[in-house]
């Protein structure tokens, strides 16, 4: 019997997970991706998990039928490689066949938001939807698009960066990771969210957010806003309003019949997911929305593993 791993490759942890040939997640482990030591030691780790978790597991390493793993940035997935990650600062890195040498098996590479996608199109909210768009909000922002239940990778790979799209005006846009100003991930990630705080903070606005050592977490920002701190509510509406207008811009290009937000900023809830609907509702046509929902992910911390195991399975 066959068995296939799944590797979710975040800026802190990695998690990896065992799946059968359903594509049911058996087993899971998580260890620290250790991005401060650069790729070949993050490659290490991977493998390093992976042969823990069959070790650990009722399973023999021959019964593995290849890898999957699903990596933050811009990928040339026909090609195996990162080409930029933004948020690890990596250019041009051959994970791929750097998996394969460490592990002698088959590994196959796709974006972190694609898998997560592909992970909530197969077994979450987006199960039985043919057409459905991914958000994830965490450190970066990314996107995941899945058209007549295929994902949609573009010609090189890199289709779904949703996360750079410019949405914020030339006079309030600031520097993004990939080089270019205004993207929606300087508003709408944890980090955006985050730098918004500090900068608030560091203005003296009149606010109950507070640096501790200097920094703040997203989830603190978030709860004083649902408190009623109106610095917050601000930031908060701000990602909010723009996530919305970008997925004004996705709905009238592909027709969605569903959005699907996960990451840890969605944890905010519907407090955030009112926010984003007014959003996209005021920046459609009433065609374009009619009938469209945005919803929150349903499985959590393991779309990832389960989408990138599942490379190998559909
Ligand atoms: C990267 C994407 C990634 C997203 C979430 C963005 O900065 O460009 O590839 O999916 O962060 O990790
Ligand atoms: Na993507
Ligand atoms: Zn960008």
């Amino acid at each position: 019997e066959n068995i296939y791993v799944g590797v979710d490759m975040g800026g802190t942890a990695i998690k990896v997970g065992i799946c059968d040939a359903e594509g049911n997640l058996l087993h899971t482990y998580e260890g620290p991706t250790g991005t401060e030591h650069g790729p070949e030691v993050v490659m290490d780790n991977i493998a390093s998990y992976v042969r823990k978790i069959v070790q650990d597991s009722p399973f023999e390493w021959d019964q593995v039928a290849g890898i999957g793993a699903g990596i933050a940035g811009f990928l040339d997935i026909p090609a195996g490689f990162v080409k930029l990650s933004p948020n690890l600062r990596w250019r041009n890195v051959h994970v791929g066949s750097g998996l394969e040498k460490r592990l002698g098996k088959k590994v196959v590479i796709n974006n972190d938001a694609n898998v997560a996608a592909l992970g909530e199109a197969w077994a979450g909210a987006g199960k039985g939807v043919p057409n459905v768009v991914c958000y994830t909000l965490g450190t970066g922002v990314g996107g995941g698009i899945i058209v007549g239940g295929k994902l949609v990778e573009g010609f090189n790979g890199m289709a779904g960066e949703l996360g750079h799209m410019k949405v914020v005006p030339d006079l309030e846009a600031i520097q993004c990771g990939c080089s270019q100003k205004g993207c929606l991930e300087t508003v709408s990630s944890a980090t955006g969210i985050i730098r918004m705080a500090k900068d608030a903070v560091e203005r003296g606005d009149d606010t109950s957010l507070k640096l501790i050592d200097g920094d703040i977490t997203a989830k603190d920002v978030i709860d004083a806003a649902k408190a009623g701190d109106e610095v917050a509510k601000r930031i908060v509406a701000r990602a909010a309003n723009y996530l919305g207008k970008s997925m004004a811009a996705v709905a009238v290009v592909l027709n969605p019949q569903r959005f699907i937000i996960g990451g840890g900023v969605s944890k905010a809830g519907e407090f955030l997911f009112q926010q984003i609907r007014e959003s996209f509702i005021c920046n459609t046509t009433e065609a374009a929305h009619e009938g469209v929902e945005i919803v929150p992910a349903t499985l959590g911390n393991n779309a990832g593993v389960v989408g990138a195991a599942g490379l190998l399975i559909h």
